[in-house]
């Protein structure tokens, strides 16, 4: 830790101050979302919420801005029930926490957030934890790895692993509140309830069915008047959610990313989820002796939300012609889907993302090189998850002589489990049909 803040106190103050402003306009993420989507006070969760508490009145109380601190444990507590580190929570609910590591959930304080937190005041860093690591304890982990002000002095109590904020988006942050438990109304169960029941139970409540659970950290607040790219929101999934027809059917975020209850949040970064999201059509037709339209319908049926709902993934349409004879293949167009934004966040450059439930028509005219070859048509599916940050981070690497060592391999490690994320989702082949003087 001297080591860190000695490598930080290295680099120069006004390079600092480039640097922090740099990072200002480069930071991908939305440091703007400011307070939580349903703000309102953080009192505490009662033992008389019921399941008939309205949602919002729940979520209004869950999530405040600020996540208020656990306090002691109830005595009557075991150690395993007053801890707040997933795993000890895995010692039970042993599905959800397979499910849960292997989702990008616990990922959330992974390289790409954490060589900016090197940089970043305590005050900038806890605009990112609010999303990336809400406990007040998290936060009070990271002050102390990260010297910042009103780290704790005191030695950890127990039931606060050194780890936990690098464990991300821990179950502690969704479900306990002043070591009260929450969840969802039990399934139709065996369970008993009844007798000496663990963490002194749990309060039910249906807000955690509902989309605007998510909406704390995957929309922006209006209210906070937060920054926009020609007009739009950086982050808007509830609201595209809300004008999709799977909204106007009750199928809310839980349904498509958590089946079943299951704890995965599949999303852009895997190839079958994104499958069922975006269905591809592909149709040539011959219009002249060595013409051809490439015709493709793009729908969005699987996707409660645009398809892909933020400015970071891209999804790249490679359409290639290949002689059937002689086996040569080339290039002739590409098409993105996707919302491009330059890295300063201050000009759209494209955006083609595709609605929920609507379909995309393009049509492109090809010239064949000869007429009487046999020709395929081939289009291949390209996704880059994180395409964003992987120029985000790009671009910081132009000031690798100005950054700590330590900052310069995070980041670099950043860039490259970036890249590792990219994935052909499909491949489609089609024979141009043959010209013939009746089409
Ligand atoms: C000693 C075992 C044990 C530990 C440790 C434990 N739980 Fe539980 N928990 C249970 C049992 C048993 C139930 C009731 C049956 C069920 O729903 O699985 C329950 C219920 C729940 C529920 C309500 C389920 C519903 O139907 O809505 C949630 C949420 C929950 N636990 C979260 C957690 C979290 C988060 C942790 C760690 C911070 C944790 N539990 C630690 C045993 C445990
Ligand atoms: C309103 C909630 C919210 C806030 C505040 C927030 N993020 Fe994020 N962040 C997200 C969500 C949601 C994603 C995943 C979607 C995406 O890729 O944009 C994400 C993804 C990321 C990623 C890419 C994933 C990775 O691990 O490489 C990075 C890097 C990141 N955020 C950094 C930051 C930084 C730095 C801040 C503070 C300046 C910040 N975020 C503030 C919600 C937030
Ligand atoms: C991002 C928030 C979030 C995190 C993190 C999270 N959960 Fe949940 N959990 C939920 C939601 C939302 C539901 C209800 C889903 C539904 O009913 O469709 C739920 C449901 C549950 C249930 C009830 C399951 C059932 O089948 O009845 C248990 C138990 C539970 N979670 C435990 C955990 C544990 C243990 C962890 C950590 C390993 C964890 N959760 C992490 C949001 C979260
Ligand atoms: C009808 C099913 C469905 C619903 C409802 C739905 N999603 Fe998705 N979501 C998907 C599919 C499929 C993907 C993968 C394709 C994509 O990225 O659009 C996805 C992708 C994502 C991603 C990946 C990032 C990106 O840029 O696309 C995030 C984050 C996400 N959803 C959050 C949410 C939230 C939050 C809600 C509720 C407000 C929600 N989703 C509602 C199906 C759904
Ligand atoms: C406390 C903030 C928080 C809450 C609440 C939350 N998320 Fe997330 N979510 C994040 C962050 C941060 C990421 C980015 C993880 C990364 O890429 O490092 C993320 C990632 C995701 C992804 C992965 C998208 C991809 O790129 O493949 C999906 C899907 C998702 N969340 C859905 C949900 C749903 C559904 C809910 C509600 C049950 C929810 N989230 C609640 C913060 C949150």
């Amino acid at each position: 830790m001297q080591q860190e803040l000695g490598s930080r106190k290295a680099v120069g103050p006004s390079f600092m101050w480039q640097f922090i402003r740099l990072l200002l306009y480069l930071m991908s993420c939305l440091v703007w979302c400011g307070l939580a989507f349903m703000l309102i006070a953080c009192d505490r969760g009662t033992a008389n919420d019921t399941e008939q508490t309205s949602s919002s009145e729940f979520l209004s109380r869950h999530w405040p801005a600020v996540l208020p601190p656990q306090g002691k444990p109830p005595a009557a507590f075991t150690s395993l029930e007053a801890s707040l580190d997933p795993q000890s929570c895995g010692e039970c609910h042993v599905a959800q926490f397979k499910q849960w590591q292997s989702s990008l959930h616990s990922h959330t304080m992974g390289a790409g957030i954490q060589w900016q937190l090197q940089l970043m005041s305590q005050q900038a860093g806890n605009k990112c934890l609010r999303c990336h690591a809400p406990l007040a304890e998290q936060k009070a982990l990271v002050a102390l790895k990260h010297n910042w002000p009103n780290a704790p002095d005191k030695a950890l109590p127990d039931w606060l692993p050194a780890n936990l904020a690098d464990a991300g988006l821990v179950c502690a942050a969704c479900h306990v509140r002043r070591h009260q438990y929450f969840g969802p109304p039990a399934k139709q169960t065996t369970q008993t309830t009844s007798g000496d029941f663990p963490h002194a139970g749990f309060t039910a409540s249906k807000a955690f069915q509902d989309s605007r659970f998510c909406a704390t950290c995957h929309q922006h607040n209006e209210k906070d008047n937060p920054p926009r790219v020609n007009g739009k929101l950086q982050e808007d999934t509830w609201n595209q959610w809300q004008q999709s027809p799977q909204a106007q059917q009750g199928i809310h975020c839980q349904n498509c990313h958590m089946p079943d209850r299951q704890h995965l949040w599949r999303g852009i970064h895997d190839a079958d989820m994104t499958r069922q999201a975006l269905d591809i059509q592909l149709r040539l037709k011959r219009t002249g002796v060595n013409t051809v339209n490439v015709e493709v319908a793009l729908h969005n049926q699987g996707a409660g939300h645009h398809f892909p709902t933020y400015m970071v993934p891209k999804v790249t349409l490679i359409f290639s012609l290949r002689n059937k004879d002689s086996g040569k293949e080339h290039i002739f167009h590409r098409y993105v889907i996707g919302w491009q934004v330059n890295v300063a966040l201050t000009e759209e450059q494209f955006d083609t993302r595709i609605p929920a439930g609507e379909i995309r028509h393009l049509k492109i005219p090809l010239t064949l090189p000869e007429a009487d070859a046999h020709w395929d048509v081939e289009l291949a599916v390209e996704v880059m998850p994180r395409e964003h940050y992987e120029r985000t981070f790009l671009q910081s690497l132009k000031y690798a002589d100005k950054l700590p060592a330590k900052t310069l391999n995070i980041l670099r490690q950043a860039l490259s489990e970036a890249q590792a994320t990219h994935y052909r989702l499909l491949q489609l082949q089609e024979p141009v049909p043959l010209w013939n003087i009746a089409n």
